[in-house]
């Protein structure tokens, strides 16, 4: 059966963010399902839009419009490919981090506890290296790493311990091994949270999402125009801190620099100063947006 692709979330909040100009120039650098890209196109008269997303099962939901020009590729390139279009400065860039519903109920690649399938997770489908490829060949020290600074497991240690025995017998190369040895560490009443959270981990790591998002928001501040706008959605707590401190400083060592009367100097202007999260009505429709945060700012004129 054809489930939906994706339901966006925040999508009034994170639209109204961008503050859209009809005859702007924007970037959506996660396609996804398209519902932003979209949305997007519904207020510009004329204007530009370049939508990017580095799976190309998203070509499928291409809305035909001569405004928009999809970039099948990985979002940290931005300035390459903005200089490839021949775009000098852009009005404001939404950024809607992880991955679609799609990805998790598709069993076959191997982003879901709950499908078992080969642990494939790679949003690039041309990449090479896959989730059971880090599982074979991380060291024990790499492996605890993972759990605990993007999965935020006490546990960390031990989930790799147990893994890392487990391979020496034979490589765990299906969703179904993994879940089999790591549901015996975990407790019971938290048993799916802690599954996605470590499937969650591993989805990170290989696919480089941290790096991708340090280097998507500084060549986003170099990119936009003066008043433009960067709307970022995340769905973990380590990228939304990513994100609030970038707003903050416009650096991502988070350093905040003044000048000699002690004003901010950071490039942007907070337009939220507290982090938006969605309704309580968007989260009982729409479950699987609860983990949403918005951060929205402004670059200096
Ligand atoms: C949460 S979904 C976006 C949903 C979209 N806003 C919508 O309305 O349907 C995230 C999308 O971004 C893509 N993506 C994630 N990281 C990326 C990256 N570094 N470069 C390009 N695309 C990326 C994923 O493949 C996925 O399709």
């Amino acid at each position: 059966m054809e489930t939906q692709y994706h339901i966006p979330a925040l999508l009034r909040e994170s639209i109204e963010g961008l503050a859209l100009k009809p005859g702007g120039i924007y970037v959506d650098a996660t396609f996804g399902g398209g519902g932003h890209s979209r949305a997007i196109l519904a207020q510009l008269q004329g204007g530009r839009l370049y939508s990017f997303d580095q799976d190309e099962e998203v070509l499928k939901n291409l809305p035909e419009d001569k405004r928009l020009q999809f970039v099948h590729g990985n979002f940290r390139f931005l300035s390459n490919f903005m200089r490839y279009y021949g775009v000098e400065k852009f009005d404001g860039l939404l950024a809607d981090l992880g991955v679609s519903f799609h990805h998790f109920d598709q069993a076959g690649r191997g982003f879901s506890f709950r499908f078992d399938a080969d642990l494939d997770m790679r949003m690039n489908q041309r990449a090479t290296r896959t989730a059971a490829d880090i599982l074979a060949d991380y060291s024990k020290e790499e492996l605890c790493r993972v759990f605990r600074v993007y999965g935020e497991f006490r546990q960390a240690a031990k989930m790799a311990d147990v893994l890392i025995k487990a391979r020496q017998e034979q490589d765990i190369r299906t969703v179904g091994r993994l879940v089999d040895l790591l549901r015996p560490l975990l407790s019971r009443q938290t048993e799916k949270k802690d599954l996605a959270r470590a499937f969650q981990a591993l989805r990170i790591e290989l696919n480089q999402e941290v790096r991708a998002l340090e280097d998507l928001l500084t060549q986003a501040l170099d990119l936009l125009k003066p008043g433009g706008r960067l709307v970022v959605i995340s769905y973990h707590s380590l990228e939304d801190r990513l994100v609030k401190n970038f707003m903050k400083t416009g650096n991502l060592e988070a350093e905040v620099k003044k000048d000699f009367y002690g004003n901010n100097l950071s490039p942007f202007i907070l337009v939220n100063n507290k982090v938006l999260v969605p309704s309580a009505e968007e989260q009982e429709k729409n479950p699987r947006s609860r983990s949403a945060r918005l951060r929205i700012a402004e670059k200096r004129q």
